[in-house]
């Protein structure tokens, strides 16, 4: 079946998100200093900077791909790979570490069979390490979302991931 017969478009996702990016690439075509909020806005779009999505932004705007990856990278806003519905941050700050804050992340990483920095398959999760999410008085500490999760334990991992879809 090809492309067109589907819903998929060349750039990995829907054909309405691919519409949507190329009204974005339209509004900013020949614009200096276009590439953040272009890369900002398609990161908005499919949740990420896909190989796809970064050809078709160098195609438009005229910019090589090694160019855009270099920003992309440089940027920790940037993602490149697919991330989850649920963005769990657990803190290694020195509050959180003294309170026991490697077993928290010991705790998530077996929960969810995933490394820190990584993503479940099933795109639910992501997990991240921060440095201090400025709570040190909960330590430890997780955010998950822009819930604050504190004083854990590792067996409260468990609960507090089974609320999140
Ligand atoms: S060190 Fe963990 S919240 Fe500050």
């Amino acid at each position: 079946m090809s492309k067109e017969q589907t819903n998929q478009c060349c750039c990995g996702g829907s054909k309405e998100q691919f519409t949507e990016l190329d009204k974005v690439l339209a509004k900013y075509e020949g614009q200096k200093g276009a590439l953040i909020p272009v890369l900002q806005e398609a990161q908005h779009i499919y949740g990420y900077l896909s190989q796809e999505v970064i050809t078709r932004v160098g195609e438009k705007l005229a910019i090589p791909t090694s160019q855009i990856y270099g920003v992309a990278t440089f940027y920790s806003q940037f993602h490149l790979k697919p991330r989850g519905r649920n963005i769990v941050r657990v803190c290694q700050g020195t509050a959180c570490h003294v309170r026991g804050a490697k077993a928290i992340l010991a705790a998530l990483e077996d929960n969810l069979k995933i490394s820190a920095g990584g993503t479940t398959p099933d795109l639910k999760f992501t997990l991240e390490t921060v440095a201090c999410i400025g709570a040190c008085g909960l330590a430890p500490v997780l955010m998950v979302n822009d819930d604050t999760h504190g004083r854990l334990t590792p067996e409260a991992i468990p609960g507090i991931l089974a609320k999140y879809e």
